[in-house]
């Protein structure tokens, strides 16, 4: 594997990392207060995200944030009084039995998508350069069910972390369009690490699946901090608006981290602007400028 890309300074920035105590989170916060930056931990799990902050060299702080609950996420926002150089939108649930968040949202669109709907909205105010959302590859798939989002009688465990995983693209496109017709100077961006060996794969709904997935990290996943290069470069690089960063080798799993393709469905600004809405009614979130 390549060597990861040298960072410039990030002395004096701030980054929020949602569930930066595992995996690509981990990664990308090691690379950020590797090179100067201050990172913050939104975790879920406050013991977990201490025992995670004593492995990042630099300067970092851990806060409480379940996104699966609209009451902790307005305690993190209503709590945060500092300035935030980039908000980065990474915590995820992949493939999980079919449940609900605190508030009643099938889980996986509930905390890849809503809660972070929710939590960029009441920060924006504080951000000062731009917010990136982890994506994947896996977004390419069917349209999200804007009349079912919660996929009640549907429910797949593949078919709803895809919608999740496309709802981060459209929400990611719709929240740069909002930011550029409010004169806004601000930025979003979403990336996807290919295929990482992480704790990502260990709560499919079908235990047999775990298995599968334990040998497909072993043969072909690549390392988490491979993983998180995608999602650092989006982070640090000068970068044309909704830009969306993937490895850009092989299928979008291997190679370094640049421009990579998305679905047809990633691409419609209507649906984008319409699952706008609907999430501004579920989560009574409003846009946050
Ligand atoms: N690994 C891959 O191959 C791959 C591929 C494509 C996309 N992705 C995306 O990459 C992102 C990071 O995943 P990963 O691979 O690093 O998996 P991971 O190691 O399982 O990390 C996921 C993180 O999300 C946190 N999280 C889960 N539910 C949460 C909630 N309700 N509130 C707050 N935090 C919560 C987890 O906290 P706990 O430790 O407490 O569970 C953990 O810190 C996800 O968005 C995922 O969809 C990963």
């Amino acid at each position: 594997m390549s060597a990861a890309p040298s960072l410039p300074d990030l002395t004096g920035s701030t980054y929020v990392v949602t569930g930066a105590n595992s995996g690509i989170g981990l990664e990308a916060a090691k690379k950020l207060a590797g090179a100067g930056g201050k990172v913050v931990l939104a975790v879920r799990d406050v013991e977990k995200g201490e025992a995670a902050a004593a492995q990042i060299p630099g300067e970092t702080a851990v806060r409480r944030l379940d996104l699966a609950d609209l009451a902790s996420v307005h305690a993190f926002a209503d709590a945060w009084d500092e300035p935030i150089t980039t908000l980065v939108n990474n915590a995820g649930i992949m493939m999980v039995a079919e449940g609900r968040t605190v508030d009643g949202f099938e889980r996986q669109i509930g905390t890849n998508h809503l809660g972070h709907f929710a939590l960029t909205n009441l920060l924006l105010p504080h951000v000062t350069d731009r917010v990136v959302s982890v994506s994947s590859g896996l977004h390419n798939g069917p349209q999200v069910d804007l009349d079912n989002l919660d996929l009640e009688g549907a429910y797949k465990p593949t078919r709803a972390y895809q919608q999740s995983k496309l709802a981060n693209l459209l929400f990611t496109a719709e929240l740069q369009r909002r930011l550029a017709e409010a004169g806004s100077t601000l930025t979003a961006h979403a990336a996807h690490p290919g295929y990482s060996a992480t704790n990502l794969q260990t709560h499919h709904a079908n235990p047999l699946m775990n298995k599968l997935m334990w040998v497909g990290n072993k043969v072909i996943a690549t390392s988490a901090e491979f993983g998180a290069r995608p999602t650092v470069h989006a982070v640090v690089a000068d970068l044309p608006p909704n830009s969306y960063i993937g490895p850009t080798g092989f299928q979008g799993l291997r190679g370094a981290p640049g421009p990579n393709p998305r679905s047809k469905q990633a691409r419609d600004a209507d649906v984008a602007r319409r699952l706008w809405d609907l999430s501004e009614q579920r989560t009574a979130v409003s846009w946050g400028l």
